[in-house]
């Protein structure tokens, strides 16, 4: 079967997709029975596509042009952003098209809308790239674990965090040195913000957790926080406890209700997780009936992305045209439960004049709250200057916790607002 392709986007990951459907027609022929032919490219910028072996190809700057071919069966959408994305993806539907997209904030905002819009006609929306690139995470929820009852996911979604949080542990660096780092290397968004304040992030565990709880999630109730206010200190702590720090996008469903959460979370040491490190992601799953598995690899970049926009449209040519896979199944309402009924284990460190008394005070707090110390580290400091106090808590819940660090900040001794990081 031949299937026509019009991409729209000529930057990283639309070149890369016109660079693997120009080289690899042939290979992907032969192991898939799918004959991809590129039929149209799009971009405001034509010259994008100079370089590519192009020859019958039809080149637009208007994608109006291609979602008007007939001979384009499925368009990738690969320009990023809300609109105009959006309404390319919606008149691509009208024309009885089938979409690929790359977008994760996209679909983040609007994914019911447009699960909705795919489904009305008939065609598939499909989004592997959207999350963590080159890793099958998509097709590993939606096929191989189809059996199972997906109980909790824990990703390391964004490759530019995973980047600085490395540097920070195994290079001594401060978050603006690796911040630095990793945007010369290119993996942070330009500005950097949706990686390292988590929102980059969120969008994935959103597809991620809309998934796994068959829900409709809205990005407003997914708590997040990035890694801007993660210290070498707070590294070094983790680390003298046996931890590591990693941005965690966390889903984990009950039967009436779901977690989805994004923030800096000490992972123990010997978890699988805790050796993933540069621009690396890694997806931790546990499902009821296969336990736990893990999946790994780049998250990020042109041709991890590219190949994973080209393997759904691979299935998309080997499916059946009559029974097209949804693209989310919203059949169940499950609450997006708020941060403060989280029950967790949580790393506090204090800054705080080094006082008889101290500890004593912020103790009696906590354990009038029910929060119950399970260790403590303190330095000695010579010089008069505040000192880090940093404790580990028993599992508690997040209000309980929260409510004593508003009595415990208020403290005359305390010096900074108390860092408070969760522990995996
Ligand atoms: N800036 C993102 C990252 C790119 O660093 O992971 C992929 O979404």
């Amino acid at each position: 079967m031949t299937i026509g392709v019009g991409v729209i986007g000529g930057g990283t990951v639309g070149g890369g997709v016109i660079s693997i459907l120009t080289h690899s027609r042939e290979h992907i022929k032969s192991t898939s029975g799918v004959d991809i032919r590129l039929v149209h490219v799009a971009d405001i910028d034509t010259r994008k596509f100079q370089g590519f072996d192009l020859d019958g190809v039809q080149i637009s700057e208007d994608a109006e042009e291609l979602l008007h071919n007939p001979s384009v069966d499925v368009v990738c959408e690969l320009i990023g952003g809300i609109e105009p994305a959006r309404r390319f993806i919606l008149e691509a539907f009208r024309q009885g098209k089938h979409v690929i997209t790359a977008n994760k904030m996209l679909l983040a905002y609007h994914g019911p809308e447009l699960t909705q819009a795919a489904a009305s006609v008939g065609v598939e929306l499909r989004y592997e790239a959207a999350v963590a690139g080159g890793i099958p995470i998509i097709k590993a929820i939606r096929e191989g674990l189809a059996a199972s009852v997906i109980r909790s996911v824990y990703g390391i979604f964004n490759g530019t965090c995973n980047y600085i949080l490395t540097r920070m542990t195994y290079d001594g660096l401060e978050f603006g040195e690796a911040l630095s780092q990793a945007i010369e290397r290119g993996f942070a968004e330009t500005p950097p913000d949706l990686d390292i304040e988590g929102h980059d992030t969120a969008h994935k565990c959103l597809i991620i957790a809309s998934l796994c709880s068959s829900s409709v999630i809205n990005l407003k109730d997914v708590y997040v926080e990035g890694i801007t206010r993660v210290t070498h200190a707070d590294v070094l702590y983790a680390k003298e406890m046996g931890y590591i720090i990693k941005l965690l996008g966390i889903v984990r469903t009950m039967d009436d209700s779901v977690e989805v959460r994004v923030h800096p979370t000490l992972v123990p040491e010997d978890h699988l997780l805790a050796s993933v490190r540069n621009e690396f992601n890694a997806v931790y799953v546990l499902s009821e009936a296969t336990d736990a598995t893990l999946y790994y690899g780049r998250g990020a970049g042109r041709m991890p992305t590219a190949g994973a926009v080209v393997a759904d449209i691979i299935d998309i040519g080997r499916r059946n045209r009559n029974a097209p896979m949804p693209a989310f199944v919203f059949n169940a309402q499950r609450r997006v439960r708020p941060i403060g009924e989280v029950e967790s284990r949580y790393y506090l460190r204090l800054t705080t004049l080094d006082r008889p008394g101290v500890l004593g005070k912020v103790c009696t707090i906590l354990g009038a709250k029910n929060v119950s110390i399970a260790s403590c580290i303190q330095k000695e400091e010579h010089e008069e200057r505040p000192v880090h106090v940093v404790l580990m808590t028993h599992t508690t819940r997040e209000a309980s916790l929260r409510s004593a660090l508003s009595e415990i900040d208020q403290l005359d001794f305390i010096r900074e607002k108390t860092q408070v990081l969760r522990v995996l």
